[in-house]
């Protein structure tokens, strides 16, 4: 619907909590994390502005123990979760890039490039 793609049920996604998955997204396969806290879902895609690679420490886990931070499993930067700010590590001041959700029907969708985060 609205060229939107269904991407997870919201249930699927602990409070707090991340999930990592691929799809297409603006002409390419990407992946991407989607993340639930304080009644929010904030999606990025899944690509350290450091190096490139993925932050999953284990698949689909991108939180800090405390849930506060997006932490970087390869060399530890923190990512603010509201808008992908590193507020620490080799990327200090750099930015996560936001993928734009929308929650509907208890389904959580990835709508074509444009904003950023959705109420959960
Ligand atoms: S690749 Fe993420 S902090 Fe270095």
């Amino acid at each position: 619907m609205n060229g939107e793609t269904a991407l997870l049920d919201l249930h699927t996604l602990p409070e707090p909590g991340s999930a990592t998955l691929e799809t297409d997204y603006d002409g390419r396969r990407v992946s991407i994390m989607i993340i639930r806290h304080h009644g929010a879902v904030h999606g990025y895609l899944n690509d350290c502005p450091h190096l490139g690679t993925p932050l999953d420490w284990l698949p689909g886990e991108v939180l800090d123990r405390d849930h506060r931070h997006i932490i970087c499993a390869t060399h530890g930067a923190r990512f603010r979760i509201r808008d992908g700010l590193c507020i620490s590590g080799p990327c200090l001041g750099d930015r996560l890039a936001a993928v734009p959700l929308s929650v509907r029907g208890g389904v959580i969708y990835l709508k074509p490039p444009s904003d950023s985060c959705a109420e959960a």
